[in-house]
């Protein structure tokens, strides 16, 4: 063996020592890419060994290039070794961090986070109030599981009365109810205070409806009672004509529609002229161009007796409207379910 082949022998081994020791110690990206330039870059001992074998004898370049493709071989492997090791860091959360730091342009504007936004329901209430809080009308509320009492019987219906029917209630035992209108709330207020009064009742209303596009076993309700002297019906039909005005723009129209309520007398479903067609007729409005979006009328005097108050000082109008109608109609929504199916792909797009 000529001097020259033992020498690259023992080159070869003292590098793949030193290249072991140096893999081990080799912490962190800079310090891996130092190994890399090292160990096998171009300028690398690796690369002189190489050469040094090319000018070996022929017959000694055999034994030479067997001990050098072994070191070949380990060097890629300690490669590999350090790489998968990197890539185990970085895959873990924090070093994935570090990674992404290093590419992060800290010029850029920030990501803001998605912070929620007023459920659609919650923000036409918040629409409406606004609306009456401007007339002075204050708020008030209402359990959700009524008695008869509140719910029926002090509102002028009598026990056999068929207009009990027309609401669809459910019951949880004889005495108690989930209400079917805001209406009870009414009752509770005069009965906690003296006239005159203003005030909007926003809450939850319940009936055994079966779901479809328009209607839902939950809903909301808005009433609105006001009782104070020299009240007319034309102050109620002022007021909710500028209340749609205001809600549905300024062109909007209201029309009074002869109705039956136990509890007003007179009574008027209130509707708008349609906000799709703009009263032409269309799908929306049922070819009529009007649109029904709340029950109305002056409180009867049985409910101010019921109530205690007298009905040859007092008088007073009220009006009940349903949320969920005047929210679809002011956003274009046209399934009610779409209010309680808690889908973010829907909720998200009023934030
Ligand atoms: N409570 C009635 C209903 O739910 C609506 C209404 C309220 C009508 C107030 C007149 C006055 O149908």
């Amino acid at each position: 063996m000529s001097d020259a082949l033992n020498r690259i022998l023992k080159e070869i081994t003292a590098l793949r020592e030193a290249a072991r020791a140096g893999a081990d110690a080799a912490a962190g990206a800079a310090a891996r890419e130092a190994w890399r330039v090292k160990y096998l870059g171009r300028k690398s001992e690796f690369q002189n060994i190489g050469r040094e074998i090319g000018a070996l004898a022929a017959e000694e370049r055999e034994a030479a290039g067997k001990a050098f493709n072994q070191l070949k071989n380990d060097l890629s492997a300690l490669k590999e070794k350090l790489d998968g090791g990197a890539a185990t860091r970085n895959g873990s959360p924090r070093g994935q961090n570090r990674a992404d730091e290093a590419a992060a342009d800290y010029t850029l504007p920030g990501v803001a986070p998605y912070v929620g936004a007023l459920h659609p329901l919650t923000a036409t209430y918040y629409e409406v109030a606004a609306f009456f809080a401007a007339l002075g009308f204050g708020v008030a509320y209402g359990p959700e599981v009524e008695d008869d009492f509140h719910n029926f019987g002090a509102l002028n219906f009598p026990p056999e009365h068929p207009s009990r029917d027309a609401q669809d209630t459910i019951y949880i035992n004889d005495e108690r109810l989930l209400r079917t209108h805001t209406s009870p709330v009414q009752i509770r207020v005069m009965m906690s205070q003296p006239p005159p009064l203003r005030v909007i009742v926003p809450g939850r209303c319940f009936r055994a409806d079966a779901p479809d596009a328009s209607h839902f076993p939950v809903f909301t309700q808005v009433e609105g009672l006001l009782v104070d002297r020299n009240v007319s019906l034309g102050d109620l039909k002022g007021t909710l004509a500028a209340f749609a005005r205001y809600v549905f723009g300024p062109e909007t129209k209201m029309l009074f529609v002869p109705h039956y309520f136990p509890f007003t007398e007179p009574s008027a479903e209130v509707h708008i002229s349609c906000t799709v067609c703009r009263g032409a007729g269309c799908g929306t409005c049922g070819r009529t161009g009007w649109l029904e979006i709340a029950g109305a009328g002056m409180v009867h005097p049985n409910v101010f007796r019921n109530v205690g108050y007298d009905p040859e000082e007092w008088v007073g109008y009220a009006f009940g409207m349903g949320l969920e109608r005047i929210a679809m109609l002011v956003y274009g929504i046209n399934d009610i379910r779409l209010f309680y199916e808690n889908d973010l792909r829907f909720t998200r797009q009023f934030g």
